[in-house]
């Protein structure tokens, strides 16, 4: 190979290939999610009176079924026929989509598929928050409102809604939790620039909050 196919090949590795892999042949695959068990839970007074904000994770990760019941719970479709979800949103623009960030790497929830797709090969728990605990949590979700989901409605209203949309979705993880045992907190502090940076985000996607999910510590 002479100099010049050997740099190009190099800059096509560094710049093309390597992002998607870790390792050779690695890459960051769609986990299938499964059917959420809908006969599962502890009755909803009962959830209702142990829901609370926990900052104490352990570092397990979640078996498939708990994470598809999750995000089916966060915001699922619930009404096949017409796509609806099982938190509400402002004029049913379903402007937040909830990005999955795990150990492995960044991914997508597709609710319509019940799916999660890859996005980026990176463990970027570290940059989901400013606390201790975020970067050893199995699942930090990211939830990002699309503003170019959200019509013409002026700038203050994809705000104020948006941000409205997104404490449903989080309270439903909240109550979720609370009926399954799992730890969790939503929370308010992140550095939004640097982790929408590093999750390629458009200027029209903004980050509104993140919520930590978890086994408790022992
Ligand atoms: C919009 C919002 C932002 C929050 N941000 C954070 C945060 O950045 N870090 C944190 O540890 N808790 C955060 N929390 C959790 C609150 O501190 C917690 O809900 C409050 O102390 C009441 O406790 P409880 O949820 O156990 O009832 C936030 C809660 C809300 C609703």
């Amino acid at each position: 190979m002479n100099k010049m196919s050997f740099l190009s090949a190099s800059l096509l590795l560094a710049f093309f290939i390597l992002p998607f892999t870790s390792t050779f042949g690695e890459e960051l695959k769609p986990i299938p999610l499964l059917k959420p068990q809908l006969d599962i839970g502890k009755p909803l007074m009962k959830v209702l009176s142990e829901r609370s904000s926990s900052r104490s994770f352990s570092t397990e990760r979640l078996p498939v079924q708990v994470l598809s019941n999750l995000l089916w719970a966060a915001f699922g479709v619930n009404r096949h026929g017409e796509g609806k979800r099982t938190a509400p949103s402002a004029r049913n623009w379903q402007e937040i989509d909830i990005y999955v960030a795990m150990a492995e790497g960044l991914y997508l929830y597709d609710a319509k598929n019940h799916v999660l797709n890859p996005i980026i090969l990176k463990d970027l728990r570290a940059l989901t928050g400013k606390q201790d605990f975020v970067k050893d949590a199995p699942v930090n979700l990211i939830y990002v409102a699309d503003f170019a989901k959200m019509g013409n409605a002026s700038e203050e209203d994809k705000k104020l809604y948006s941000a409205a949309d997104t404490g449903f979705i989080s309270q439903n993880v909240y109550l979720f939790c609370s009926s399954e045992g799992l730890a969790t907190v939503v929370r308010g502090s992140v550095d939004r620039e640097t982790l929408a940076k590093a999750m390629k985000l458009r200027a029209d996607q903004n980050i509104i909050l993140v919520q930590t999910i978890g086994k408790p510590k022992k």
